[in-house]
């Protein structure tokens, strides 16, 4: 099976990068191999709405989205991994997904959703955030599900954690790593 994450947090070892590690451990396990795109790393350019993509389906920009592209297209297990940043998902995290204006267009214009593969489509969704309330998680899953459903991905699970706060504290959380390994787990069965 093929499975991809996307890491947006740019905290090296930090909370969303521990629990994401967490997670992927039992898929591995189980002889799948994950390819992890660490966002804060690449060079992924704003979308610019330039309309591009709206008669081919294919961004005209030249960067490292063009491995994330093919990947998207190819994969069967999509796991987004994100920091909450001001409510919402990270500007890694952002940045990525409105790349993907070029799925939508495919999708809904050209009439091309990408295809299912054998194992269908699936995704996981996993916020860590610092403050107690759910605003923030609440708006970061509004964003995430229209990025699955434009990369044809009708089903995902949502694993978040809130007031976890300090670099590593999501080590200290009582439950969290676990809950990680089982929502991978869930995530390949
Ligand atoms: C720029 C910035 C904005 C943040 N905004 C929020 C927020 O709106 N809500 C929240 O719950 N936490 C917020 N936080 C806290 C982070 O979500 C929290 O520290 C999280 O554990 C970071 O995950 P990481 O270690 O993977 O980077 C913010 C942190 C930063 C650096």
């Amino acid at each position: 099976m093929k499975v991809i994450a996307f890491n947006g947090s740019p905290r090296i070892e930090g909370n969303t990068e521990l629990l994401l590690k967490a997670t992927i451990e039992p898929i591995e396990e189980a002889g799948h191999e994950v390819r992890v795109f660490r966002l804060n790393f690449m060079k992924i350019k704003p979308c610019q709405d330039c309309g591009g993509c709206e008669k081919t389906g294919l961004c005209i920009i030249k960067d490292d989205m063009e491995e994330i592209y093919n990947a998207i297209r190819e994969a069967e297990r999509v796991i987004l991994a994100s920091p909450i940043f001001f409510y919402g998902l990270s500007a890694q995290s952002k940045i990525m997904i409105d790349r993907c204006q070029s799925f939508w267009c495919e999708k809904y214009l050209l009439k091309r959703p990408i295809p299912s593969g054998p194992s269908g489509r699936k995704g996981l969704l996993i916020l860590v955030g610092g403050m107690k309330n759910d605003r923030g998680i609440d708006c970061a899953e509004a964003s995430a599900k229209a990025f699955f459903r434009t990369i044809s991905i009708q089903e995902h699970d949502v694993l978040s954690f809130k007031g976890v706060d300090a670099k590593g504290a999501i080590l200290e959380h009582p439950t969290a790593l676990k809950e990680g390994q089982e929502a991978g787990k869930r995530l390949i069965s």
